[in-house]
């Protein structure tokens, strides 16, 4: 896959060791200890290595001595010496050059090690950000081993990670909580007979979207306009995951709406996608410079409020905290159906030209002080869990 598209080749060079050397105040250094997660083993690696690098420059060196971790497309976790390196020389640097010929280690042990040690300076917060998309690391795998760990981590934590990651069960509690989405089905690999394809175009018509349950970033999307395409693109769905989901294809425009928060969580201004390609595919995405975002998106006020208010809702419906993008259709018009929701990200791409920051930069939140309000976040829902579970 190739590196995805940023325009912003230009930044300056950070230097790993101006980030996190010693810094220059007097006293204890109080910094946080911010940890970050980045690479993993989904289709969507560079892209987390990309948002990963754009993070590492934009964390206030005063504030936070950084880690990073990197994990290789193998799946092994390195405590990230070459990522520093690597970060040295530009934003595309990163992907790459994980080398999966370092000897495999223990992601308890990593963790371990980036957590605890770094005591010298005596006890400080340590939060780990993963900025992992796709299977293992945003379905809430990685959550898992954070909560085990017993650190704090910026985002959802593993019930809701891994309901917003699954297309198939996301749909079927947001359903259950009454909220408007395409008609869709879900099936597990066993349950394709022959047959399936044309009685699924029969019940919901054609053309069709046709998607892996557990993936993101577009990867094996398909849009099927006859049934012999719906079969091929149910094996292309099914290289990815066993669930695959089938939904009618809605003609609208693609409006998505940023959430922060825990408790009182807040909805960004909306913005929307104007997709270069036939829909907002991988390429659209990271490589091509197709596709447009027009934020705030042109709205009334009236379906404006609607949708920020249908954001909020569904990301409590989904157990999110921390972050979480919100995708809607927007059937407006005549015998429109209004918003229909698409999907959550509970780890949206986080580039300064992705979608999720760019809304929050629009509602006058900026890049920095949202990678604060994070981490910020991390360590209130930590502290509130520890309160309520303790015996
Ligand atoms: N039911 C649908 N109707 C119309 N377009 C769709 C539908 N489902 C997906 N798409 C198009 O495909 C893109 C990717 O699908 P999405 O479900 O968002 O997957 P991903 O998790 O990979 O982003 C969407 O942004 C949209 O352009
Ligand atoms: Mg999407």
């Amino acid at each position: 896959m190739q590196r995805p598209h940023q325009p912003d080749d230009d930044l300056p060079p950070a230097s790993p060791d101006d980030r996190n050397g010693p810094d220059d105040r007097s006293g204890p250094d109080d910094r946080i200890e911010l940890v970050v997660l980045f690479g993993g083993q989904s289709a969507e690696h560079d892209v987390s290595c990309t948002t990963a690098a754009h993070v590492l420059r934009a964390a206030d060196p005063a504030r936070y001595r950084i880690t990073p971790i990197g994990i290789d497309r193998e799946g092994r976790w390195q405590l990230a010496a070459e990522a520093q390196a690597a970060l040295a020389e530009g934003p595309h640097a990163l992907p790459g050059r994980l080398d999966p010929s370092g000897a495999p280690v223990d992601p308890t042990a990593v963790v371990h090690a980036a957590t605890t040690g770094v005591a010298e300076a005596g006890p400080r917060p340590t939060v780990v950000m993963p900025l992992l998309h796709g299977p293992m690391g945003e379905d809430g795998t990685v959550q898992g081993l954070l909560e085990l760990a017993g650190v704090p981590y910026v985002g959802s934590g593993v019930l809701g990670s891994s309901v917003a990651m699954d297309k198939a069960m996301a749909k079927q509690v947001l359903a259950a909580n009454g909220v408007a989405q395409a008609r869709w089905r879900a099936f597990r690999e066993h349950e394709l007979t022959p047959g399936l394809p044309a009685q699924l175009a029969d019940e919901l018509g054609l053309p069709l979207f046709v998607k892996p349950a557990n993936m993101g970033s577009s990867v094996g999307v398909s849009k099927a306009k006859t049934v012999e395409q719906v079969r091929d693109a149910i094996h292309v769905a099914l290289a990815y995951d066993e669930w695959v989901v089938v939904e009618e294809a809605i003609t609208g425009r693609e409006i998505e709406v940023a959430v922060l928060g825990n408790l009182e969580p807040r909805a960004s201004v909306p913005g929307e996608i104007v997709p270069g390609a036939e829909f907002y595919d991988y390429a659209d995405k990271y490589l091509d410079d197709g596709s447009q975002a027009i934020i705030p998106a042109t709205l009334s006020p009236e379906a404006t409020e609607e949708v920020r208010r249908l954001a909020v809702e569904i990301f409590r419906a989904l157990r999110c905290e921390g972050l979480a993008r919100v995708d809607f259709f927007y059937e407006d018009g005549p015998g429109g159906r209004g918003f229909l929701c698409n999907e959550v990200n509970t780890i949206p791409g986080f580039t300064p030209i992705s979608m999720y920051p760019k809304l929050w930069i629009a509602t006058g939140v900026s890049y920095p002080e949202l990678i604060d309000e994070l981490v910020r976040l991390a360590l209130e829902r930590h502290a509130r869990r520890r309160r309520n579970t303790q015996r």
